[in-house]
């Protein structure tokens, strides 16, 4: 595990910023170092760079300032809220209580600020997947951010592809999508757009923004290198567009605020598109597990992340007054917290999402790739081992294992193959769990999801059966089952159903 990262460096940072009505030069953007000292993520943590704490009853949430939700006065400024790296998450992260995210969860925090004077920007990817489920879900994101009135969004090549594909969304049920560096005429294929402009209007004060996204040409390699979506030099692009507009790429004071998405990440990409002196800000998807923002030691513009899984809304707050002192901006990593409201249209579309993996049953489709078995053993289903072993059936059967499937039903999730994989039997494997109707023997964690495939045995006891077919790991990750690693003799003993010491699971 490395150690906390240095938070020093994130104290101050020079941000220049021409406002358009009120040109007024350099412009400090001071971060409250608080705000990423005192909240440390409960879960779903980035362990390499947020190793999560060993004592996981001392993440509460309620650690974390009041001060830090409203730092700023709220009479007036300017609010870019950014998003990004959602890595598919659209709900809280992970299986237990507390726990942050939510894509439903953050129409308030969005809202706090006026539609005007405000800018609301996700910097992709949404989904770190391929295939059908990754298709729904996609539409499921877009449709969203589109309620959320998101302004522009970013997408990878691979999604930019996947959405092309498949999806039936036209460009009105989804924000513009911003590929700066697409030939003209693959972007009228993909229905992406170049730029956006948005001029934001506060107080009687204006700041026109311009608005790029990049995606990686280098992350086109392989089978997602496509003939159709070409993706051209990022920062030739970027002069490009910017000249075509009047801006002089090589002038750092003119008169828009011009920001870049970034939806890959790529740190040589980062550190290019940096040196252009036209630029005001560059938003980095990837790149740690909370919000940071990165530091720019010379004239270069300041770098912001976004966090990751939907965890948290990083606010920058631009406050701009008519007199000409140097003004003040602030970074703010504002955590979405599991009782905030949720957005009942967003709801709406989560279920039907729900409802698609249901209806094209995609558990039990050949969407869903399984795995042969090394032999020619076979799942019994939990049941016929109670035949023999009927004091240990008695044991499992009390307990939270035997009710997994009872729990996604009752979650409305027995349908999604991302969830349904952990609470039965095997379901990867061309023998495993495929519906409650076909194999509802296999739902729930049965006994041979630990012990592996038991007919062989059933059929002659002596077989030896003391393989362990998976780890408990296997499902209680870091993300799923926080208080496992901490608690492990814990775990075991709550399951325990042996006489002796156990010998064979160490
Ligand atoms: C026909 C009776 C019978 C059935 C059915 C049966 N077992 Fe067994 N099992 C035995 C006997 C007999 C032994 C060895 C003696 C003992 O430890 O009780 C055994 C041993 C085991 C052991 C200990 C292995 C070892 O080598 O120490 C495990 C684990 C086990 N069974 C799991 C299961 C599971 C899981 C099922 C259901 C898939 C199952 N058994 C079904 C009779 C059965
Ligand atoms: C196939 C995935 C899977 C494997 C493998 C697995 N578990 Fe679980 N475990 C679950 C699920 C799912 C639940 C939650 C069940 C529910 O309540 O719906 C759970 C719940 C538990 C709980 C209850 C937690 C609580 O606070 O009540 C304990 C204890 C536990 N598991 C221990 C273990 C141990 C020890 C192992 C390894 C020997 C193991 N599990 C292997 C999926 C798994
Ligand atoms: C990587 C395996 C894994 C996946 C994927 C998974 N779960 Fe779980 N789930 C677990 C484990 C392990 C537990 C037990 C956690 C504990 O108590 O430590 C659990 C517990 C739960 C519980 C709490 C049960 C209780 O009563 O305490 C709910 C609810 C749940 N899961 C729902 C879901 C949903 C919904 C999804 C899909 C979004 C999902 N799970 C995906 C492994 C998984
Ligand atoms: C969550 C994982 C898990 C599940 C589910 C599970 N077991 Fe086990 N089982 C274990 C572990 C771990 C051991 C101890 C192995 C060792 O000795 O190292 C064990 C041991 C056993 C033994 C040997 C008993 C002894 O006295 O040594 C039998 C028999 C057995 N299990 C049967 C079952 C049966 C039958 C079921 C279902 C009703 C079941 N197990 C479900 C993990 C599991």
């Amino acid at each position: 595990m490395s150690s906390e990262p240095d938070k020093s460096r994130y104290n101050i940072l020079e941000v220049k910023l021409n406002a358009q009505s009120n040109p007024i030069g350099i412009l400090i953007l001071i971060i409250t170092s608080s705000a990423l000292i005192t909240f440390w993520p409960i879960s779903c943590a980035d362990s390499t760079s947020y190793p999560p704490s060993a004592d996981p009853q001392s993440q509460e949430i309620t650690d974390i300032e009041p001060k830090l939700l409203s730092p700023v006065s709220p009479t007036w400024g300017f609010t870019l809220f950014l998003t990004g790296n959602w890595d598919g998450q659209l709900g809280p992260c992970g299986c237990s209580e507390r726990q942050l995210g939510g894509i439903d969860r953050r129409t308030h925090i969005l809202n706090s600020a006026p539609a005007s004077g405000r800018l609301l920007l996700d910097a992709g990817p949404l989904i770190n997947s391929e295939g059908r489920q990754a298709q729904l879900k996609l539409e499921t994101f877009l449709l969203s951010l589109q309620h959320l009135q998101y302004d522009a969004i970013a997408l990878t090549g691979p999604e930019m592809i996947l959405l092309q594909e498949n999806l039936p969304l036209g460009p009105d049920d989804r924000p513009p999508i911003i590929a700066t560096n697409m030939p003209p005429e693959v972007r009228l294929e993909f229905a992406a757009v170049a730029y956006l402009e948005k001029n934001l209007r506060r107080g009687g004060e204006n700041l026109d923004c311009l608005i790029l996204a990049l995606p990686d040409p280098q992350s086109m390699v392989g089978r997602w290198s496509s003939q159709k979506l070409q993706l051209q030099d990022p920062v030739s692009s970027v002069i490009e567009i910017l000249t075509a507009l009047n801006i002089d790429p090589h002038q750092s004071h003119n008169d828009k605020f011009v920001i870049v998405m970034l939806p890959d990440d790529n740190e040589f990409l980062v550190q290019q598109i940096k040196q252009i002196p036209a630029l005001d800000l560059l938003v980095r998807a990837g790149y740690g597990d909370m919000p940071e923002l990165i530091e720019n030691s010379d004239n270069t513009p300041p770098v912001v992340t976004t966090g990751k899984l939907g965890k948290y809304v990083t606010k920058i707050e631009l406050p701009i007054s008519s007199s000409a002192d140097v003004k003040k901006a602030q970074f703010e990593p504002i955590p979405i917290e599991e009782d905030f409201p949720q957005d009942p249209k967003i709801i709406e579309f989560f279920n039907n999402y729900q409802t698609s993996l249901k209806i094209e049953n995609l558990i039990d489709s050949p969407y869903l790739p399984r795995q042969a078995l090394d032999d020619d053993n076979t799942f019994t289903g939990s049941l016929a081992c109670a035949d023999c072993h009927a004091d240990v059936y008695l044991i499992w059967n009390n307990f939270g294992h035997a009710h997994a499937m009872e729990t996604l039903i009752n979650e409305n999730r027995q349908y999604d193959p991302e969830c349904v994989k952990c609470h039965t039997i095997a379901m990867e494997y061309e023998i495993g769990y495929r519906s409650m109707e076909k194999t509802p023997h296999l739902a729930d964690v049965g006994c041979e999801m630990c012990h592996g495939p038991g007919l062989k045995h059933r059929i002659n006891t002596y077989t030896m059966y003391q393989e362990q077919f998976f780890t408990c790991e296997k499902c209680h990750t870091h993300e799923n089952s926080p208080n496992f690693e901490g608690q492990r003799e814990e775990y075991f003993q709550k399951i325990r159903h042996w006489q002796e010491p156990r010998i064979y699971w160490k």
